[in-house]
């Protein structure tokens, strides 16, 4: 074996067959070595006399999973990619693609000028540049529609989403499937057999029969953009992508790669861009959690009971059930657990409707499910998540509980979404076993899991934790106990703000549409309407105090009930306006004796219900209850649909800058005073240091 570089070797068999493989943990990823390993790689195969076919192959758990991101922005060193893809595809012998773990982005592109794909059954193939506010920038738009068809790669390149060996085979994406754990061996025969036997050098570039349905129908396009427009509303990546396909069917080949050549440039310099690359990595950070290495202990979890089978105790359930970890679920009375059995039930069977599992799953993911009325069936659990009503006497007496059931070394979590998860540790003799575990509703869907690590958390819990949320596919972040932790915390002074605009005179409808157009899926006022007005509402003390009281009084209880901040069809649950409540909140108003304004901007509405959360975010960070400003961005992005493209709350100051970002809170502050529009101390002194959040 031969380094060509320090991540490209090369070597060639007794039947003249050169495999460059690629060393380039963790992903593989085209850093410059392996441009330059590449390009000299097969410089050096096509000279030799000896060789007769090329097999290009990856060490590690994955073929090249893309370019190197961690390169962009800064100015390229040669090789280009292009200069290795040329090198590849203008060999004049046989070069095999052999392709096992994810062949993502530069990595299908490197694939897709090699002359033949052999791949593992368990690969994976995508275009997932757009997910990173990007295309496809090395052939990508114009090859995969000349191999896949047009209607299947602007489904690849708008949704990212990758396809596996069996449906790239159908697709003609691979030429051929190796036998299990015979990935190499296979490629090998593959190239061989093409170099004895003198098959077609293929080049990708020169087809274009798959192109020809679209050429006869253009109309494909819009009916594409159409199709995904709401999802796609407000990024940038997703058009751009269609607009190169539409160059691969229209244009000849070279003029194609140049109209990706120049969107790709548009979109790397895109604010939309910079801002999803900003989160992919932010994503990964929080992951890092200081006292957490690779070494800390985890303990075991095989099984784990869950207490209440309410909307969150059976979304929570179903996490596990999914990848095949038995759950105990206890209830206080039958009724309850035969509903929350049945709803979750219906869950898996309206997937199954859509054809996303099928009915064996359904009854495979059911039967890990067991229902009980008792709380000793925890008695062997390895992890208890609590999940009964928000009132802390109640959590309190059932950590009590759980202490003398559970077995030692068990982990005791709650799923609070605001209690002190000190106090209720407090109620145990093993306060080191105990931890918040805040899954966000629908449970079974929302992907973030904010992990409270409360004073006496042990690091093997959080470790293990940590690891338990991998194997559930959540995004953990780990943040401290204070009321409402990060998301709500923060969403507690949107929500104060949003309130005080609307009795200024600003209807809750135009608050939503500002909140809405600046990228989020709904407003606050929407967002209330859906959760339900009256979450933590008591009849019994309300007294007219807030507009949500008055609305729950007058029998309002959001969706749910059909009329909230705003009247519901009851077929369609399209919401509308209510004049009822406009008028309600400025009798509220009135008695108040708040001014009525009518010069309020949009720019002044978003401000009002961003900035509070920025200053509280800074708050958050200050006292460390986030790790750090990208956690918190997690959070906000995950949880509750900040607009990846704008990077997320905290990200957003920083592009303003914290010293504008001060000037405008300390304006507000100003004019509107409130604890909430107090400047945090950390975000003086960062506007005084010139410094952003990220530098924190
Ligand atoms: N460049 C640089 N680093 C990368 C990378 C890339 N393309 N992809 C992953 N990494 C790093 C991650 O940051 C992480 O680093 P860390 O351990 O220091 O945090 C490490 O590799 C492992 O990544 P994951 O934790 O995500 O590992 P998984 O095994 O869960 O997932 C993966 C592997 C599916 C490859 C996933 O990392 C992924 O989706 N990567 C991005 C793929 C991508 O977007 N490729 C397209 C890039 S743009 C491009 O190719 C442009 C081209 O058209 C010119
Ligand atoms: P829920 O009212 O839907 O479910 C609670 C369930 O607990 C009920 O089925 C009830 O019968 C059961 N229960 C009550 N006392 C019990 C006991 N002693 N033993 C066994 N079961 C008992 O409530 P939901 O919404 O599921 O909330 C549960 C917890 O999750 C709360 O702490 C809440 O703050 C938190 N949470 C709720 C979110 C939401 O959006 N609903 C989001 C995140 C957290």
């Amino acid at each position: 074996m031969t380094a060509i570089t320090d991540m490209v070797d090369y070597e060639v068999n007794d039947d003249g067959i050169a495999v460059l493989t690629v060393d380039n943990p963790p992903v593989n990823a085209l850093s410059q070595g392996v441009r330059q390993g590449l390009l000299e790689g097969m410089q050096k195969a096509t000279a030799d006399d000896d060789v007769k076919a090329v097999v290009l192959h990856c060490a590690g758990k994955t073929f090249i999973a893309g370019a190197d991101i961690t390169e962009f922005g800064k100015p390229m060193q040669p090789p280009s990619l292009f200069d290795a893809q040329d090198a590849i595809e203008n060999c004049p012998k046989p070069v095999v693609a052999a392709i096992h773990g994810t062949a993502l982005g530069g990595g299908l592109e490197v694939a897709m000028v090699a002359h033949y794909r052999v791949g593992d059954p368990n690969a994976k193939y995508g275009l997932p540049e757009v997910n990173l506010g990007l295309l496809p920038g090395a052939g990508g738009t114009q090859r995969l529609p000349r191999v896949v068809g047009v209607q299947k790669a602007l489904e690849m390149v708008t949704s990212g989403k990758p396809i596996g060996s069996k449906e790239a085979l159908e697709h003609g994406l691979i030429d051929k499937i190796a036998p299990e754990n015979q990935l190499l061996e296979a490629a090998v025969a593959f190239a061989a057999q093409a170099a004895n036997e003198g098959w077609e050098l293929k080049k990708i570039r020169d087809r274009d029969e798959k192109l020809k349905e679209a050429k006869e129908n253009p109309g494909i396009f819009d009916g594409f953009r159409r199709a995904i427009a709401r999802k796609t509303r407000g990024f940038v990546a997703p058009e751009y992508n269609i607009q190169c396909v539409e160059a691969a069917v229209n244009k000849p080949f070279e003029e194609g790669l140049k109209v990706e050549r120049e969107l790709f440039m548009k979109c790397m310099t895109s604010p939309e861009s910079a801002a999803q690359r900003y989160y992919f990595f932010a994503e990964r950070q929080a992951g890092r959690v200081p006292g957490i290495e690779k070494d800390t202990p985890r303990r075991d979890i095989r099984t784990v009971g869950v207490l209440g089978a309410g909307t969150m105790g059976g979304g929570i359930s179903m996490n596990f059930a999914n990848v095949g970890i038995p759950v105990t679920i206890v209830e206080r009375e039958q009724a309850a657990l035969d509903r929350g059995l049945a709803v979750i039930r219906k869950n898996y069977e309206r997937t199954a409707k859509k054809g996303r599992m099928s009915m064996d799953d359904v009854e495979r993911c059911m039967s890990l499910i067991n229902g009980s009325l008792d709380k000793q069936d925890f008695a062997d659990c390895d992890l208890v998540i609590e999940a009964v009503f928000e009132n802390m006497e109640l959590k309190k007496t059932i950590f009590r509980e759980l202490d003398s059931i559970c077995k030692p070394g068990a982990i005791l979590a709650t799923n609070t979404s605001a209690l002190d998860v000190d106090e209720i540790a407090a109620e145990t003799k093993r306060p080191e076993d105990v931890l918040g575990l805040h899954f966000f509703s629908p449970a079974n869907i929302m992907r973030l899991l904010e992990m409270v690590r409360a004073e006496k958390t042990a690091d093997d819990v959080l470790a293990t934790s940590l690891d338990v949320a991998k194997r559930i596919k959540k995004i953990a972040v780990v943040v401290g106990v204070c009321p409402g932790f990060v998301g709500n915390r923060m969403l507690f002074q949107r929500g104060a703000e949003a309130n005080r605009i609307i009795l200024e005179g600003v209807t809750p409808a135009r608050v939503d549409q500002v909140i809405y157009d600046f990228g989020f899926p709904m407003g606050p006022f929407a967002m209330s309407d859906l959760a339900g007005l009256d979450i933590g509402w008591d009849e019994k003390t309300s007294s007219s105090s807030s507009v949500r009281e008055i609305l729950c009084e007058s029998g309002r209880r959001g969706q749910k009930n059909g009329r909230g901040y705003y009247v519901y069809d009851t077929e369609t649950r399209a919401s509308s306006p209510d004049p009822e409540v406009e008028q309600m909140i400025r009798d509220f108003a009135a008695k108040q004796g708040i001014e009525q304004r009518d010069d309020i901007s949009d720019e002044e509405i978003l401000e009002r219900c961003l900035l509070p959360m920025v200053n509280e975010g800074a708050k958050i960070l200050d006292e460390g209850k986030a790790i750090r400003s990208s956690d918190i961005d997690v959070v906000w992005v995950n949880g509750y649909g900040w607009p990846v493209y704008r990077g997320g709350p905290m990200y957003w100051a920083d592009q303003m800058g914290t010293a504008k970002v001060l000037e405008k809170v300390k304006a507000y502050s100003e004019k509107l005073g409130g604890e909430h529009w107090k400047p945090s101390a950390l975000l003086e002194k960062l506007a005084g240091e010139g410094k952003g959040f990220a530098q924190a």
